[in-house]
């Protein structure tokens, strides 16, 4: 699927889904900066990665200087080459009724969930920092974008941002060849979701059980279409937000 000079930059690859596209786009053959808060956790990837020779770690907290995310990604192209692909992965969740809804949590949430992706995608797209033609990003946003549950209304909102950006996005980078794409879960067994279920209770999903035809996913089913969505295969793709909810 790629090849060791192809760099693909995943965040999130400490934990779920961000871990399971580093890991499998390494075994399919691309060298991954595997970038996360928990250094310890991105240590143990080189353990178990097909190929730790083409797996670099690089902790980095991804909020702590909004404005520096262009530069951090400049530096990462200076030490591995230009970029071939980023998939963000790195997230966080909310669970509050809209009667709770503030500026200090929205812009948390807008942090981590639209701001972060958005400016790395801008280091991302600068020419001196990617390959040009065959470049591509991939952001995982969430069904609760497109239609969140209760309670989701600040983290539903943050993904919605993000989605309409990106659409954006691969609308001003089409001409130089750069696909730019959203992938939207719905429930998938991560330690993300073990924090709704502990925030809400176990009731919760118990009501969303049956909405899944095909049950929950599991990080896996994400990041076999992240990798499909960064690779050439998936050439004459681009501006989709592509839901993947089991069959919901
Ligand atoms: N699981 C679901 O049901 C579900 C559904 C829809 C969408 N999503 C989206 O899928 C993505 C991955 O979620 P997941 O389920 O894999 O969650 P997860 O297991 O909790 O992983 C979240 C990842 O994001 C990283 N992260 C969070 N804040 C960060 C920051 N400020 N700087 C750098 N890294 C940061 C974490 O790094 P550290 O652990 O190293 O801090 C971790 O690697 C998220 O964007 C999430 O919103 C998940």
């Amino acid at each position: 699927m790629f090849q060791g000079k192809d760099v693909i930059l995943v965040t999130g690859a400490s934990s779920g889904i961000g871990r399971a596209t580093a890991l499998l786009c390494n075994r399919a053959g691309a060298t991954v900066i595997a970038s996360g808060r928990n250094t310890a956790a991105l240590q143990t990837l080189g353990d178990i990665c097909a190929a730790p020779d083409r797996l670099h770690a690089e902790p980095y907290d991804l909020c702590a200087d909004l404005n520096n995310l262009p530069v951090w990604i400049q530096d990462l192209r200076r030490r591995y080459g230009k970029l071939r692909g980023m998939a963000f992965c790195a997230g966080q969740t909310w669970n509050l009724p809209m009667s709770q809804y503030s500026p200090e949590t929205a812009n948390q949430a807008f942090a981590i969930c639209c701001h972060a992706p958005l400016m790395a995608a801008r280091g991302f797209c600068d020419r001196r920092n990617n390959t040009g033609q065959g470049a591509a990003l991939v952001f995982i946003a969430a069904a609760a974008a497109l239609d969140p549950n209760p309670a989701q209304g600040v983290y539903g909102a943050a993904k919605a941002a993000l989605v309409a950006g990106a659409r954006c996005l691969s609308k001003e980078v089409a001409g130089r060849g750069i696909r730019v794409n959203c992938i939207s879960p719905g429930l998938v067994q991560t330690p993300m979701m073990e924090e709704t279920v502990r925030q809400l209770g176990r009731e919760f999903l118990e009501q969303e059980a049956p909405l899944y035809p095909l049950g929950f996913g599991n990080a896996e089913d994400v990041a076999h279409l992240a990798a499909f969505l960064l690779s050439d295969a998936a050439r004459w793709i681009s501006g989709q937000n592509v839901p993947l909810t089991g069959g919901r």
